[in-house]
């Protein structure tokens, strides 16, 4: 079984883009760390990122046949985006929604989430381990 990790934009400077706010480690080590995580359970990953919504969506419609579970940060669709909403609605499987910062510390615009709306978990403020808690967390679900 593959667990889908997908990222929405700007997420793929991560590590060079405001390493005050997201850190200094980059979309390679998430995939590193996911990847030894989803191995403990016997499951794979996929990680991916685009900064074009349309991609994100296609790639859940992909997670449909694919995944048996998604790990996502939509980083700035997450406070816009009915459409990636309802791509994860026509999912079956456990959704976790993962954001780097702790979002609700911040500006208002970061407090709503369309994506919460469908998400069975939320991580936010865990900086990259987010991930690798949220891959771990589908694990005992999907294992076996
Ligand atoms: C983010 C938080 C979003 O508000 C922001 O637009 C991002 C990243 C996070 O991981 O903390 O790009 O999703």
């Amino acid at each position: 079984k593959t667990i889908y990790i997908l990222n929405g934009p700007n997420l793929n400077l991560l590590g060079k883009r405001q390493p005050e706010i997201y850190g200094h480690d980059t979309l390679d080590d998430v995939e590193r760390n996911c990847a030894a995580v989803a191995a403990e359970f016997g499951l794979s990953i996929r990680l991916l990122q685009s900064n074009w919504e349309g991609q994100i969506i296609d790639w859940i419609h992909e997670a449909r046949e694919n995944a048996a579970g998604i790990v996502i940060n939509p980083a700035a669709f997450t406070h816009t985006s009915v459409a990636i909403l309802d791509a994860l609605n026509t999912f079956d499987g456990p959704v976790v929604e993962v954001h780097i910062s702790q979002v609700h510390k911040r500006e208002a615009f970061r407090h709503h989430s369309y994506v919460s709306q469908r998400a069975d978990a939320v991580m936010a403020g865990f900086g990259i381990d987010g991930y690798a808690l949220a891959t771990r967390h589908l694990g005992g679900l999907l294992a076996g």
